[in-house]
């Protein structure tokens, strides 16, 4: 495990970002595990800037996202490919047809997570996963729970989540959706390289998360086990 003390956010923006860049320098195909939340915005706005500068080209990168709100549609700008399409994809030179996300409007969810599971191998499986992390230790939306979930499922959110997300939708808790389909722990950790981003905010549930007991009641304490996991970790 490789920890990087950022000084602040924006500090911890910029060294993610040229991680993220340096990877795709090196296997300009490469496939990224991207996440949405508040913590990566500065990593996006940065790799905007880096490829405006055409300091690196993502016309032959593909992504897949983690997760997606279920009964959101991609249009409402509450949706995960809302926030992937307004924060970087539109801003960058991917091309859209490459970029993946679980689709929370899909009449059959069983089949929508089967869907995903074989976009993800189809691809070959990630080169580089930014994960966020949630205040329960989440890691996409994978949810405290008895068991590490290996697909892409669908989850119902805690409490927790759904009180930390709900100031993104305008009638808070009442608009706040309860379910998510989420990528599941097998294309994470098997991912070649982890790139976790944290705030300040996250003190407590990091040193649970990388210092704590292996466990899926702290779903990002299975990353102990990556061997190639970096995590840029902002102190204030
Ligand atoms: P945040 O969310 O970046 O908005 O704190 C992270 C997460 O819940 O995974």
């Amino acid at each position: 495990m490789n920890i990087i003390r950022a000084i602040d956010h924006e500090d911890m923006a910029c060294k993610a970002a040229n991680l993220i860049a340096a990877q795709v320098l090196i296997k300009p195909k490469s496939i990224l595990g991207l996440a949405t939340g508040s913590t990566p915005l500065g990593v996006y706005a940065r790799l905007i800037l880096k490829q405006r500068a055409a300091e690196v080209s993502f016309a032959a990168v593909k992504s897949v996202n983690l997760d997606e709100y279920c009964g959101i549609a991609a249009s409402d700008e509450t949706s995960y490919r809302y926030y992937m399409n307004h924060n970087l994809f539109d801003q960058i030179d991917i091309d859209p047809a490459n970029t993946y996300l679980p689709d929370g409007m899909a009449a059959d969810f069983d089949a929508e997570c089967a869907r995903y599971d074989h976009v993800i191998e189809e691809l070959g499986g990630v080169d580089l996963q930014l994960l966020g992390i949630g205040m329960n230790g989440h890691i996409g939306f994978n949810e405290p729970c008895d068991h590490f979930k290996m697909g892409t499922h669908c989850v119902q959110l805690t409490q927790s989540t759904r009180e930390a997300n709900a100031i993104y939708f305008s009638r808070g808790m009442e608009d706040m959706p309860s379910f998510a389909l989420t990528m599941g722990m097998r294309p994470i950790m098997q991912a070649k390289r982890v790139l976790l981003v944290a705030g300040a905010n996250k003190k407590e549930v990091i040193a649970q998360a990388l210092e704590g007991p292996v466990t899926p009641r702290v779903p990002a304490s299975i990353l102990q086990l990556h061997p190639r996991l970096t995590v840029v970790y902002c102190e204030q």
